[in-house]
């Protein structure tokens, strides 16, 4: 038994409400928000700023392992990510950084660090943490694992409703393309593709709301974690 509580692992493709969902949930049950695609998209501004080859994984994992990693209370169940005591936040969701990040993602070493890390962050339990992997390799002994789906048609709608709001230009034609190739990139590599665990709850929100994916999952917390 953990001391904190379960760990809850969400996965599923980019762009599926992963970090909405998981962090209403987080506050519904009192449990910390972890989301492992920051930690990735972390290190690769790092390494765009430190004008690293992103495949050069001997070279990326010397850069994590000399950065200092914090994870200081932000706002809601979410840490922030601090890199050698610099808050991350907005430049994690730049274009370029999420390329890169997909593209670091592929490399073993990183993978590697990146999982011994998240391990320690989840290893007391009392988390919801989402990713690609978490159900299926970093924590394949999650208590209770969710596979987050929804087709790319209805992704790339929802990011550009989300972009109309903020005042951001948008084109669906654009950002469908967008998602069909990381997705691609995310679930057709060697190492740790995105995959739904054997043992996971698979959730397809194409045709259901955020509240209903929420209320679904928060159930089955309630039996998991008796
Ligand atoms: O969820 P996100 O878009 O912030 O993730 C950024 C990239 O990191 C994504 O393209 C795939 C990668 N990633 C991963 O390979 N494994 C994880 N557990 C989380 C993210």
């Amino acid at each position: 038994m953990r001391q904190k509580g379960i760990v809850i692992a969400i996965d599923g493709p980019a762009g599926v409400g992963k970090s909405t969902v998981g962090k209403l949930v987080a506050s519904r049950v009192g449990y910390r928000f972890v989301s492992t695609g920051k930690m990735y998209r972390a290190l690769a501004w790092k390494a765009l700023e430190a004008g690293l080859s992103l495949e050069d994984d001997g070279r990326l994992v010397e850069l994590a392992r000399a950065l200092r990693w914090d994870f200081p209370k932000g706002a809601g169940p979410e840490a922030d990510v601090s890199l050698d005591g610099r808050v991350l936040a907005l430049e994690l969701s730049e274009e370029r950084v999420s390329r890169a990040s997909s593209a670091i993602a592929k490399l073993a070493g990183v993978r590697l660090f990146m999982k011994e890390m998240q391990r320690q962050a989840g290893l007391d339990g009392g988390v919801v943490m989402e990713g690609r992997d978490i159900g299926s390799n970093v924590f394949p002994d999650a208590e209770l694992k969710i596979y987050l789906d929804a087709s790319p048609e209805a992704r790339a709608r929802r990011r550009v409703g989300q972009l109309k709001e903020q005042g951001l230009p948008a084109d669906y034609a654009e950002i469908l393309d967008f998602i069909v190739k990381r997705d691609a990139q995310d679930s057709g590599r060697k190492n740790n593709p995105l995959k739904k665990a054997d043992d996971a709850h698979y959730l397809d929100s194409t045709a259901i709301s955020r509240e209903e994916v929420v209320e679904t999952i928060v159930g089955l917390f309630a039996a998991a974690a008796k």
